[in-house]
């Protein structure tokens, strides 16, 4: 599956092996982006995140987007189990590129989404979940509708604390 937009100010498409950088590898190596996220128990490389991008084209019940300001690679943003009989999807994002946080990157990159889900994957249904304290993250699903639905207590062990997962719905019909 697949979809794009020219909307403006940032681009929108479906994240190519060849895409793949060694400022891509390194968003990963940096503290600020994977201290909310499972990332920071992973190794990555050039190889692995070129293998990583060729899974998700294989994957048909996943699409992998990438974010994009006048070709230069900013930001991902995934869809995923969009198959299911539950007619729902899972999104994920990430601004990897920090000199771009705080600049709605990724509202705008979910704002795109929602409406993907709508039109083109013609879904139910969009969830999301984040550890307790990435405010960011919860702000960028607020601003875009989804309503807080649940908390997962000690959840998650990110940076050798324990927190609570939020978890976030967005119904579409
Ligand atoms: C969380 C993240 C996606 C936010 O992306 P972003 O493009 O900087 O967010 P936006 O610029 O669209 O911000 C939207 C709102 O959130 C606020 N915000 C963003 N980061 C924030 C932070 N760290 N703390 C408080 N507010 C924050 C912005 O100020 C803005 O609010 P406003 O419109 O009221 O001013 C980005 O910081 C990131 O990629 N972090 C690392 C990966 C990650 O945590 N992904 C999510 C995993 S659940």
């Amino acid at each position: 599956m697949s979809g794009a937009s020219t909307a403006t100010p940032y681009q929108f498409r479906i994240l190519q092996v060849d895409d793949v950088t060694e400022d891509y590898v390194k968003w990963f190596s940096d503290v600020d982006i994977v201290r909310y996220s499972d990332n920071q128990y992973r190794t990555f490389s050039l190889v692995g995140q070129k293998e990583y991008v060729k899974s998700c084209l294989d994957n048909p019940d996943m699409d992998l987007y990438g974010i994009f300001d006048n070709g230069r690679h900013i930001g991902n943003i995934t869809l995923s189990g969009f198959n299911s009989p539950h007619n729902r999807a899972e999104i994920t994002y990430v601004v990897g590129a920090k000199d771009y946080w705080g600049k709605g990157v990724a509202a705008w990159a979910i704002s795109e989404i929602v409406k993907l889900a709508k039109q083109h994957y013609k879904l139910h249904r969009l969830y999301a979940g984040c550890a307790e304290p990435n405010t960011g993250s919860r702000k960028v699903l607020e601003k875009n509708g989804f309503q807080l639905e649940g908390k997962r207590i000690n959840h998650l062990f990110y940076n050798g604390e324990w927190m609570n997962q939020l978890d976030f719905g967005l119904n579409l019909s």
